[in-house]
């Protein structure tokens, strides 16, 4: 994996945003995966930049969601289908035709799993996959002990996940216990994962994502065995990096035109 480390969360929006925009000048009918939660907003507020600065057409793109809590009424507001289509495919000129995402209103949740999994491959697979990070190492809802070849279904969230997702909500008690997230092994299966982690409260979960050793007990260790996976942290979150100094090295000599 690729560790990239950047002054701050504009910087890594930025940089995120503009390897989305090239995958998108390469490839127009892209299906990004995108993620949650508010580490991943500098990317999507710097690339709704680059699109209405003209820098990038993504009228064909699509947009494919990684998670979903279960039982939220069609249309609440922290549904993260409303997130999306509010943080990212609105603020891209998107209408909801461009946008995939599991059903958490379904009277079958596990019938909508399965289905949503098999429409990410009928629609060719995930070009690209943005990930955050849970302070617990969870990317997507795959919480700790998630097996590492998941495929799209429910789980149940930690205390501590509802805890750190109740500043969304009015109380603790109005967060779901049941979520659907796109398995450890669907998330495998994308084309290009890159994570940003930002702020010092991150900085464990990272290390062991990055230099421990790969575990279901720490869902995001999983991007060790992905060909293309790129983690992007800020200095607070690279804090407990062993290696902090040589994947600084390793990329200030990287060529530019390798990109992210
Ligand atoms: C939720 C989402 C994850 C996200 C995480 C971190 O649990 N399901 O996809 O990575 O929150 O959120 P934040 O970036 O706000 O710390």
């Amino acid at each position: 994996m690729e560790v990239v480390i950047v002054p701050d969360a504009k910087a890594g929006g930025e940089l995120i945003a503009e390897a989305i925009a090239a995958l998108v000048r390469r490839k127009p009918e892209a299906l990004l995966g995108v993620a949650t939660g508010s580490t991943p907003l500098p990317v999507y507020e710097a690339l709704a930049g680059t699109v209405r600065g003209g820098g990038v057409d993504v009228s064909r793109a699509r947009i494919c969601q990684l998670d979903e809590y279960v039982g939220l009424p069609a249309g609440h507001p922290e549904s993260y289908r409303s997130v999306v289509l509010r943080e990212v495919v609105e603020p891209l000129g998107l209408g909801e035709d461009a946008f995939m995402g599991p059903d958490g209103t379904a009277a079958d949740v596990q019938a909508a799993c399965e289905a949503y999994d098999r429409a990410l491959g009928e629609a060719g697979g995930v070009d690209l996959q943005l990930l955050g990070i849970g302070t617990d190492g969870h990317i997507g809802f795959n919480e700790p002990c998630s097996s590492l070849a998941s495929r799209t279904r429910i789980k149940t969230l930690t205390q501590q996940t509802r805890e750190d997702n109740a500043r969304f909500f009015d109380s603790l008690e109005e967060v779901p216990h049941h979520v659907i997230t796109q398995g450890i092994g669907t998330i495998l299966e994308a084309r290009h994962l890159v994570l940003l982690a930002t702020g010092e409260g991150k900085a464990d979960a990272v290390a062991q994502s990055v230099e421990g050793p790969v575990s279901a007990l720490v869902p995001a260790s999983a991007l060790q065995l992905h060909p293309h996976a790129t983690v992007v942290v800020d200095e607070a979150a690279a804090s407990k990096l062993k290696l902090a100094d040589y994947f600084r090295a390793t990329y200030a000599a990287k060529p530019e035109w390798q990109g992210l």
